[in-house]
């Protein structure tokens, strides 16, 4: 039942309505350098820019650019590839990576032409949420198109490459963030622009317990899909009472979902977490090195999180049981210095790509989104109602099919460490067929 009520909201999310209004704002092109002319701002533009049938732009400095399995025409078809093949030849040929040598902005731009080279390479699978995926996705024209980005885009991402220690010496801009802003640290239920950032997240030991779920591999598994497995998902639990609280919890929790088939059925109580409970999902920031490795740099890109004010089956106001925030990665307040760049999502935005869009809205208008990022939260994490069925980490079953076909007393909610979840993520990555992709341009480029 619960199923079926998830995927009906899930649904609800595309709607007639125009794009160009207050959730969007326009898109900044003078990112990586103040002459927005400057060759990096043009090639990131070129690829983070989408324009609607009015010509009014988008996107720019997201997290993501605006692509999907389903896009069939931006940098496919018409005048978009040969703007930006020319732009990734002018880059490669005259040593555009030397343009700039802060290993900040190399670390961004790489992990940005990352993501559109996964994207090449990923448009015959589907996505949560997604439905089927279209034949039109797969003729030559558009896999020639394809293949002559990818073969730039690996060299432009190789030129870009960091040294481990370089890698690993990227500011933690999480802690500049809980540093620097003192609004970002209070937790404001009431306010209509909502922050809240606690300073012991991503902390090992603190009273935020990182958590995974019972299935194999890494965890936050539908967001490591949607997203590539570029970023690992970390995910965190913290009670009230603090870590002994949380993870005495966690212990009875186990305990009692593993008793349930012992009882034989399914309607044993589960434990359920006190008001105050909150949860927190963090994204990373993965970057290729000059070795070819995978690391896991200290950025982070967002953060979400949920407070629960309510707890219970029967919750009346579902939007009044928990709150939501969420923070995400402004490229120009990174270079700035100024809260980490991390930016609290607007209540009305509706910018970014995010698990509930799977499809290309800029080409296929009927599928144009109508809930706020900030809405679509409680839209999917209402189902379970105020209880530990709404943390989806442990209840996984609707998401994930490997975990739909796993019984009832065999989900859990682990503790676990941040260093192992990233190690996870990153085995993850190298068994997928787009890294290996990336590995054979690369090595034909040094063969070359
Ligand atoms: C389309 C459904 C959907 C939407 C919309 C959504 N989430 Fe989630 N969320 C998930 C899934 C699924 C997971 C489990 C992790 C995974 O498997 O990737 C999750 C995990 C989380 C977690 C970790 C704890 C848990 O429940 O597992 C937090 C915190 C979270 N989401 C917060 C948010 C916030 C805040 C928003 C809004 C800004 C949001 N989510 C929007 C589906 C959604």
């Amino acid at each position: 039942m619960l199923r079926l009520v998830c995927s009906f909201l899930a649904l609800c999310f595309f709607c007639q309505n125009s794009l160009a209004n207050d959730g969007y704002r326009v898109p900044d092109s003078a990112i990586f350098h103040s002459d927005k002319k400057h060759l990096w701002n043009r090639l990131h533009s070129v690829f983070f820019v989408r324009e609607d049938n009015q010509g009014n732009k988008f996107g720019g400095d997201l997290v993501d650019p605006y692509l999907w399995p389903s896009t069939t025409e931006f940098l496919l078809k018409g005048n978009s590839p040969t703007k930006a093949i020319t732009l990734l030849d002018e880059f490669i040929k005259g040593n555009g990576h030397q343009l700039i040598a802060d290993p900040l902005k190399r670390a961004v731009l790489q992990h940005d032409l990352w993501s559109i080279f996964d994207w090449t390479t990923n448009y015959d699978k589907g996505l949560p949420f997604g439905g089927a995926i279209s034949p039109k996705t797969k003729s030559k024209e558009l896999n020639d198109s394809r293949k002559a980005l990818r073969s730039r885009l690996s060299k432009a991402i190789n030129l870009l490459a960091l040294d481990e220690t370089e890698a690993l010496g990227l500011i933690n801009n999480y802690s500049m963030a809980v540093r620097s802003g003192s609004d970002l640290k209070k937790l404001d239920k009431t306010g209509s622009e909502r922050h809240f950032l606690p300073s012991t997240l991503l902390t090992d030991n603190s009273n935020w317990v990182c958590v995974r779920g019972s299935l194999q591999g890494p965890s936050a598994p539908v967001h490591m899909r949607y997203y590539g497995g570029r970023s690992p998902f970390l995910v965190f639990l913290n009670l009230p009472g603090g870590r002994s609280a949380t993870l005495k919890y966690l212990n009875a929790l186990n305990k009692s979902t593993a008793a349930k088939f012992a009882e034989a059925t399914d309607d044993v109580t589960l434990p359920q977490f006190p008001e105050g409970t909150s949860v927190a999902l963090v994204r990373k920031m993965s970057v290729i090195t000059q070795s070819g490795d995978i690391l896991v740099s200290p950025l982070v890109q967002t953060v979400q999180i949920r407070v629960y004010n309510q707890v219970g089956k029967d919750i009346k106001d579902h939007n009044a049981c928990q709150t939501v925030y969420k923070f995400v990665l402004n490229r120009k307040d990174l270079f700035a210095s100024i809260n980490g760049g991390l930016k609290p999502v607007k209540k009305n935005s509706i910018e970014g790509l995010s698990l509930i869009y799977s499809s290309d809205y800029f080409e296929n208008e009927r599928l144009k989104p109508n809930s706020s990022v900030m809405k679509s939260c409680i839209d999917c994490h209402s189902c379970g109602g105020g209880t530990i069925h709404s943390i989806f980490t442990y209840k996984q079953d609707d998401w994930v099919p490997e975990a739909a076909r796993m019984s009832s007393n065999k989900l859990r909610l682990l503790p676990t460490r941040i260093i192992d979840e990233q190690k996870k993520a990153i085995s993850w990555k190298y068994k997928r067929h787009d890294w290996g992709l990336l590995q054979g341009w690369i090595e034909t480029i040094s063969k070359s």
